[in-house]
């Protein structure tokens, strides 16, 4: 049994397809030095290599192929989204935050090094996104290159990940209503998931207004993905999700679930799903990928 157990064959073999390439370009981008940094890279290696199910980054692809992107640049721009992400999590994980010691099934980067290398290694993946980003090799307009820029910071900024996870570290202990954990699982997950939807169509040189089905898209997709994550924290298995879960309920976190109950929470992610699915209407085949994705967020199993 995997994580992707119910997913289509296209959608295993993207995935599949993607995490090699991702393990590929961090083990490239992170050559182990021979100084005292040496912990500092094998800390962001045991992060970014051999784990997690790379959604943004194939997010990035499956939207950069709508539009014809070259597969080097969409890669650039799917590592600094992972790059972002893992940061996210080795910070989410650390005893001032959720206190974990398992992820991707393994120990959580302050419990196999410490704590300052994790926070640092976060730090690291942090300004390594911006660094690919910026890198001419990653799009020969530098408009382009400052627009994947800005759009990852405000992303991952105060009003995107980290302002939502500032956020959920009020959500246990305040009650906070339905429109206020919508807000923040929005700014929490689904800006980032926004992010890799809205960098591949900057790759495309789409304009601003042409990409409004797509942000309706990542806007319904993020939202359910946190419900399912949420879903998962109750009734998942921690073999799979490589996490240690039930810890919502146990620290009395709001969360979708809490609010909505199991039932109601569900039935909004198929929802959610349906009316993802729903924004691709003008597109063809090749937004198949992109359906794919939107099913086995509510389809998986960690
Ligand atoms: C987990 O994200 C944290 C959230 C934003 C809900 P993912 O479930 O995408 O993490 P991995 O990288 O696949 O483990
Ligand atoms: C983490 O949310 C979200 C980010 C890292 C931005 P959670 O705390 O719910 O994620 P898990 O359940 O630990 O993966
Ligand atoms: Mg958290
Ligand atoms: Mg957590
Ligand atoms: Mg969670």
């Amino acid at each position: 049994m995997s994580v992707a157990a119910n997913a289509s064959p296209q959608l295993k073999a993207a995935l599949r397809e993607v995490s090699a390439e991702m393990d590929r370009r961090f083990d490239a981008l992170l050559p182990i030095p021979n100084d005292p940094r040496a912990d500092l890279y094998r800390a962001m290696r045991h992060a970014t290599i051999g784990g997690g199910k790379r959604l943004r980054p194939l997010l990035v692809f499956a939207t950069a192929r709508l539009f014809d992107v070259a597969r080097d640049a969409a890669a650039r721009v799917a590592v600094a989204l992972e790059a972002i992400h893992v940061y996210s999590l080795i910070h989410d994980d650390l005893p001032a935050m959720d206190d974990d010691d398992l992820r991707h099934g393994k120990a959580t980067v302050h419990k196999a090094f410490d704590e300052a290398t994790a926070i640092l290694a976060g730090d690291c993946l942090h300004a390594l996104a911006f660094e690919v980003l910026a890198d001419p090799a990653t799009h020969a307009d530098p408009f382009v290159r400052a627009e994947l820029i800005a759009d990852l910071a405000r992303a991952s900024g105060p009003s995107g990940m980290a302002g939502g996870q500032a956020m959920d570290l009020k959500a246990d202990g305040t009650r906070f209503d339905l429109n206020t954990v919508t807000r923040l699982q929005q700014m929490k997950t689904g800006a980032l998931i926004g992010a890799a939807v809205e960098g591949g169509a900057i790759l495309g040189r789409v304009a601003p207004e042409g990409r409004r089905h797509l942000r309706g898209y990542a806007h319904d997709l993020g939202l359910a993905f946190q419900i399912v994550d949420d879903l998962l924290d109750v009734e998942g298995d921690e073999q799979l999700a490589g996490k240690k879960l039930r810890k919502d309920g146990e620290q009395g976190k709001e969360t979708f679930v809490s609010l909505l109950g199991v039932d109601r929470a569900r039935q909004q992610s198929r929802m959610l799903v349906d009316q993802a699915i729903d924004h691709l209407r003008s597109y063809g085949e090749e937004a198949e990928l992109l359906r794919a994705i939107a099913r086995f967020v509510i389809d998986r199993r960690g």
